[in-house]
């Protein structure tokens, strides 16, 4: 069979785990960044443009058989021209354009009765203002927000200037005790796998995840209703890729989705490790038509996010990483950016052991120690 060139817009590291992937598989790649020293730079194949604009995006698409992201603000339209063009998009465009917005996201759960956190639509702040009785609640940017930037908690009245003035979607505050992902793939050919929920762990200001632990520590009934919520979702959606669900369990057991996303997903680092088949590679075989592989569970992981440490920026050092290495089951994953600055995404670690107990505590120790400075 001959080997078709992916293109992938946004160079950055989800796109740099995909292409690690796919040079198992003999595939070629182009990729486009903004940024001339993104981490897919390092690639052959790689251009610097914009994936935002119709004509770079257009051009760009010409010397690939399929495409797919990275990140989902990328231009609908040029991609629309391309797919007219016989080019295959996966996921498609109008799956990209309804998950880029975080409104019709959110209508689109309601239309579809998909458990999700009751929200208001709002163009700008003095509208959000006229909805005291809503509080309190979450006001986030309808496009363009992502890492936590885009999401203000709204407790009382007096938090209200801090809603974003441009349309966006006024949600209930959720007191969740804990949020989960589930990654769906569903291949070009229709077949559809999940794997288990994970456990996210928030950074408690910067809305970032800090830590994840797989599988989640949830009842098997709410992990089998998290399963089904997802699979709905990317069936309804006949999204051919990946697609991550975030979801709130409540203290009463009840599921409600938070948002999604149509690409590899941080809920889904540890599978690189720990599950026959990572993320990367899923993608990959659902988007080339491909038999998808086995999302069993090889041991439970936990897995760090490597962020900048506040108060440095600059070039980037990496302290404590012969003391991490030392310890068995550890893998650290450096995404190769020069700079570093508070809370910027770095790299990530993920901490293997079947023994539970231990786990958290070297996941712990890894958090402690391994540090981003200049
Ligand atoms: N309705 C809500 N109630 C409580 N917390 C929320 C709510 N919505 C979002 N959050 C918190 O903010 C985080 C980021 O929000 P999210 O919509 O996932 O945006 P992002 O695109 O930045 O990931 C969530 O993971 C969660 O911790
Ligand atoms: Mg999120």
């Amino acid at each position: 069979m001959e080997q078709p060139v992916i293109g992938i817009l946004g160079g950055g590291q989800l796109g740099r785990m995909l292409v690690q992937k796919g040079l198992d598989f003999g595939l070629s790649f182009r990729i486009m960044d903004p940024d001339i020293s993104a981490p897919c730079s390092v690639f052959n194949g790689f251009v610097q443009g914009s994936i935002t604009h119709f004509d770079s995006v257009l051009a760009f698409g010409q010397d690939c058989h399929i495409i797919t992201i990275e990140i989902e603000n990328v231009n609908i339209e040029a991609l629309q021209v391309l797919q007219q063009q016989g080019k295959k998009i996966y996921p498609q465009p109008e799956a990209i354009s309804l998950i880029q917005d975080k409104r019709a996201q959110k209508t689109f759960y309601r239309n579809n009765n998909i458990p999700t956190a009751d929200f208001v639509l709002t163009q700008n702040r003095e509208e959000v203002s006229r909805h005291t009785a809503f509080l309190p609640a979450v006001h986030k940017l309808g496009r363009e927000g992502y890492d936590g930037r885009g999401v203000q908690i709204i407790k009382t009245p007096a938090d209200l200037h801090l809603a974003f003035d441009a349309p966006g979607v006024l949600e209930k505050f959720i007191p969740f005790e804990k949020e989960i992902a589930v990654i769906a793939a569903r291949s070009a050919k229709g077949e559809v796998t999940t794997y288990p929920p994970v456990e996210m762990i928030f950074h408690p200001e910067k809305n970032l995840v800090e830590y994840l632990f797989a599988p989640a520590r949830i009842s098997p009934q709410t992990a089998r209703e998290a399963d089904a919520l997802a699979r709905n979702i990317i069936e309804r959606l006949q999204l051919t890729g990946l697609l991550a669900v975030e979801m709130f369990v409540t203290a009463k057991g009840e599921l409600l989705v938070n948002e999604m996303a149509p690409r590899p997903h941080n809920s889904g680092h540890h599978t690189i490790e720990t599950h026959i088949t990572s993320q990367f590679e899923q993608h990959l075989r659902a988007i080339l038509g491909w038999p998808l592989g086995s999302t069993a569970l090889i041991a439970p992981a936990a897995m760090i996010n490597l962020l900048g440490e506040d108060g440095y920026s600059g070039p980037a050092q990496y302290k404590g990483l012969e003391q991490v290495l030392q310890q068995p089951g550890v893998h650290v994953h450096l995404y190769g950016k020069k700079n570093t600055k508070p809370f910027r995404k770095m790299g990530h670690v993920t901490v293997v052991d079947e023994d539970v107990a231990r786990l958290h505590r070297k996941a712990e120790f890894v958090k402690q120690t391994l540090k981003v400075i200049t």
